[in-house]
């Protein structure tokens, strides 16, 4: 992961200079020069994922394929969570009265088409005899070679674009909601942002900036992204599981097949688990050692046992390191009309749960 950090901080030091261009295009529009944050940190979201695993970037503001990825993706996130008729009425599905699988296929083709070009040029820079400095996830994918009789089979090319739109769907909305619910949080509890600034300028000051290695020395930070995934899990209810057998579970009978929700959202609210869990107070982590790895089962945002997110090295590092970006490169305002108290948090409830009104606000720069 170490090796990766230059890649991020290139993505990192985008998401700046477009949040600068946006701030520029409103003032010049006669606006207050305000940013609306959740595009640019899906952008910044999809790239981490795509350099991690294609080692290259892939999207920025005027691309198209970004624009009708975040449509699409958007569509599909909200149909996943949309409740349809026919799963209750099952002689209903075949005529899918609520067209939910047919916008899917619709979207989800649009999609994979776009990752699948990824990947189409890798395989074509194979063919043509391309080496690469340093093999990425892609190209393991596309070399592995299975497992022998007993194992899985090599890949198809289908299969590898299936597992590169799944993590760019599993990765790119989980981390850019996450960081837009903390910055939200930061806006809404001026002290606690005051408190990132002030620890971050005393750490490392204004003449260079934050870097992961930083993290360690930055424990008020760590307890703000805490505090923000208690409140705002991206998954609130996990990934379904199913049951494989009958299960007696504290006294309840669960039959084969059962689909199981773990409810991450109710739980980081639980009054028997946390002090007054409705206020956003990252002090109660500063002296307490739990985690959010899957141990502490009041606290369970990135899901815990074998099916933990895999993607977690990835995201604690990019949570930190934006969060205390935005903190770090500029001071925000709310924009006009809009206070503290009055901000809107409600929640849009898909598979993942976003912020239903997005965060504007106006930066303005604090580092040279
Ligand atoms: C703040 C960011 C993120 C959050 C909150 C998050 C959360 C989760 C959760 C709750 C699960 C399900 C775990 C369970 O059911 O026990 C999951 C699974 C997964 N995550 Fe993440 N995730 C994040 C970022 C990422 C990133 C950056 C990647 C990829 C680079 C990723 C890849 C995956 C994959 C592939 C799975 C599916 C594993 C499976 O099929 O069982 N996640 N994530």
């Amino acid at each position: 992961m170490n090796e990766t950090e230059d890649i991020r901080r290139k993505c990192t030091d985008n998401m700046v200079r477009w949040i600068e261009e946006e701030a520029a295009a409103s003032r010049e529009n006669g606006g207050p020069g305000e940013v609306q944050l959740n595009r640019l940190l899906f952008l910044l979201a999809f790239n981490l994922v795509g350099n991690l695993m294609l080692s290259r970037d892939l999207l920025d503001t005027k691309s198209m394929e970004g624009k009708e990825f975040f449509d699409c993706m958007n569509k599909i996130l909200e149909l996943v969570g949309t409740p349809n008729v026919a799963d209750f009425l099952p002689f209903l599905k075949w005529l899918d009265p609520m067209k939910i699988k047919r916008t899917m296929v619709r979207d989800m083709t649009k999609t994979m088409k776009i990752t699948s070009k990824f990947v189409k040029e890798r395989i074509e820079e194979k063919q043509a005899g391309k080496q690469r400095a340093k093999k990425d996830f892609l190209d393991v994918l596309l070399e592995y070679e299975g497992e022998g009789k007993e194992g899985p089979d090599k890949f198809t090319v289908h299969d590898v674009n299936i597992v590169i739109m799944e993590m760019f769907f599993a990765g790119s909305e989980t981390t850019s909601i996450s960081i837009e619910w903390g910055f939200a949080e930061l806006l809404r509890n001026p002290h606690c942002m005051k408190k990132v600034q002030e620890e971050i300028d005393q750490v490392i000051g204004l003449n260079r900036k934050v870097e992961e290695s930083d993290m360690d020395r930055l424990p008020y930070l760590q307890a703000v992204v805490k505090e923000t995934l208690r409140l705002h899990p991206a998954l609130p209810l996990l990934l379904p599981r199913n049951t494989m057998e009958d299960t007696e579970f504290m006294g309840h009978l669960i039959p084969k097949g059962t689909q199981v929700f773990v409810n991450a959202w109710a739980i980081g609210r639980d009054p028997e688990a946390w002090e007054d869990p409705l206020s956003f107070k990252p002090e109660r982590f500063l002296d307490s050692n739990i985690e959010y790895k899957g141990q502490h089962f009041e606290l369970i945002p990135f899901g815990s046992g074998r099916r933990i997110c895999i993607g977690f090295p990835l995201a604690h590092r990019v949570l930190h390191v934006e969060l205390a970006t935005l903190a770090q490169t500029f001071d925000w305002e709310l924009s006009a009309g809009v206070t503290p108290e009055t901000m809107d948090m409600q929640e849009r409830l898909g598979i993942t749960l976003r912020k239903k009104v997005p965060v504007k606000a106006i930066p303005k720069k604090r580092i040279p």
